[in-house]
């Protein structure tokens, strides 16, 4: 047994060597510079002891060949490429789609609550995509927006009614927040906000990346095909519970017969077609209790931490720029005297809050890399390189945002980088904490509402103070793979006068 668990050792640490060599050569002969450090094992790999988050990783890579449009990584079994040059990675994310359609991550069989739109590819994705885009459109938002607004409402409500929340573990507290709107908006708003619900446990376990879920995923990125090996299964534990809250839920509108301008809503009205047809494709799609649950459940997942993440890096950047939380307390301010009710358009015109968030989210984006894998062969038009079938694409998100070519001194909050007169093509280009092109977050509007609609609320009634511990000056992360999670900082909620 012993020399059967050695050679099977060996033959991995050759197959690792070639594979290794292999991709260095490969990279090479086209001209592409070679990430090394990490030669035979790639950057997931390395995130897997390394002490920095996946991002990071990432953004070392980035910062290697400063001139090169691009870096030769391993993936594990296969070869990968982090684009950098804007040109290129337009083309990955839109311009040449059909070639990059693939997220580069698989799920497998019977892993039902994930099977949801980030995690499918093809055909299928597209089919998933079509139908559940018209649930985000400006009307929908708006008719949905009385439930963000009356979460956010209730949240002050809450935190009055329990002042220990105001200091101490304030991402938590942001999370009840954002549970609460997500809940309603996915699930219908009863007569009072619920900050306190058994969903809001699941999408923060579910999302808890432990140890085991960073393996995971690190894996599914990697290589699909030892994930598929070994059946790996994401978020199995849930299963029970969330699936049959939604068909409880999907039932009991299905005998209200009411409308709430929720996803319960289209729920009910998808499952009246019977099928989802893609007329391009033929694809048929019944859209079962269980299809419909995992796309709610990632609903709720991306609802909660990446929002309240997006929250929380707000205000803490607010809270170390009292110049900036004045000017956003200010525009707060006479838009509550201007306007009885923050409506969906009303919070729209709040432009100088838009910035800070857009400016927090450079600084800190919630989502630190993406990535794709090319699906046929194709050629990336800066640096003219071919790209085979198979090879995954990196983007470095937090890289880009933390380059001073696109964003001049990249670690100061500036959020006026952000004004209209400001803005520069090149900049949006190389801004992307959504993602961007095809598969770019299909929730952003929908994330960007809760978000400023939690702030606004919060800001009238409360101002800040942020504490880094250990009197750092510099906001530290957890060691995460692909989100961003701060770790030495929080944030007090102070009433205002
Ligand atoms: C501030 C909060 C959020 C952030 C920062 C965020 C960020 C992202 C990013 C970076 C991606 C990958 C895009 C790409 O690969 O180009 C993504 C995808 C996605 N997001 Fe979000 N997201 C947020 C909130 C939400 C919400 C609230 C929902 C749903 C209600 C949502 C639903 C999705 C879906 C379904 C995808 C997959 C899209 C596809 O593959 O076609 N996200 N998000």
């Amino acid at each position: 047994m012993i020399v059967l668990i050695l050679l099977i050792l060996v033959a991995v640490l050759c197959f690792l060597y070639l594979n290794g060599t292999y991709n260095e050569n490969y990279w090479k002969k086209r001209g592409i510079p070679f990430y090394s450090k990490n030669k035979y094992l790639g950057p997931l790999f390395e995130f897997l002891y390394a002490k920095q988050p996946g991002f990071q990783i990432m953004q070392s890579i980035y910062k290697t060949h400063p001139e090169a449009p691009a870096v030769g990584v391993v993936s594990l079994f296969g070869r990968a490429l982090l684009i950098k040059d804007l040109t290129n990675v337009q083309y990955v994310l839109a311009t040449d789609f059909n070639s990059f359609s693939h997220r580069g991550m698989e799920i497998n069989e019977g892993d039902i609550l994930a099977d949801s739109i980030i995690f499918n590819n093809g055909k299928r994705w597209k089919l998933m995509r079509q139908h559940i885009t018209p649930l985000f459109t400006s009307s929908k938002l708006k008719s949905m927006y009385y439930i963000i607004d009356k979460s956010a409402q209730d949240f002050i409500d809450y935190l009055k009614k329990n002042p220990q929340y105001l200091k101490g573990n304030a991402f938590e507290t942001l999370s009840t927040f954002c549970s609460a709107a997500i809940g309603g908006s996915v699930f219908g708003v009863g007569t009072e906000s619920i900050f306190d619900s058994p969903f809001l446990k699941m999408a923060q376990k579910a999302s808890q990346f432990t140890l085991k879920m960073n393996f995971f995923f690190a894996i599914a990125n990697a290589s699909p095909k030892i994930s598929n090996f070994f059946g790996i299964k994401l978020f199995k534990e849930h299963e029970g519970f969330f699936i049959d809250a939604i068909k409880q839920i999907i039932r009991a509108r299905e005998r209200e017969n009411v409308k709430r301008h929720d996803f319960a809503d289209i729920c009910v009205s998808l499952q009246k077609n019977d099928v989802l047809k893609d007329h391009d494709t033929g694809l048929e799609l019944k859209p079962t209790d269980e299809f419909l649950a995992a796309q709610a459940f990632f609903f709720f997942i991306a609802g909660v931490e990446p929002s309240a993440t997006t929250m929380y890096i707000t205000l803490i950047e607010l809270g170390r720029h009292p110049e900036v939380l004045a000017k956003v307390h200010e525009e707060i301010d006479n838009t509550f005297e201007k306007h009885e009710n923050i409506t969906h358009d009303v919070l729209c015109e709040m432009e100088y809050l838009d910035m800070a968030i857009n400016e927090a989210m450079r600084l800190h984006p919630p989502i630190g890399f993406v990535s794709r894998q090319c699906v046929q062969d194709t050629v990336l038009p800066v640096g003219n390189i071919k790209i085979e079938k198979g090879t995954t694409m990196f983007i470095a998100t937090y890289g880009m945002h933390h380059d001073e070519t696109y964003f001049p001194e990249p670690n100061a909050f500036k959020p006026e980088r952000f004004s209209k007169e400001n803005k520069h093509n090149f900049m949006d280009a190389a801004y992307m904490p959504f993602g961007k092109g095809n598969r770019i977050c299909i929730g952003v509007r929908y994330a960007q509402l809760q978000v400023k609609a939690g702030l606004v609320h919060l800001l009238r009634n409360y101002t800040i103070r942020t504490i880094l511990h250990d009197n750092e000056d510099e906001v530290k992360y957890k060691r995460e793979l692909v989100q961003l999670r701060v770790s030495n900082a929080d944030v007090e909620f102070i009433p205002r006068l």
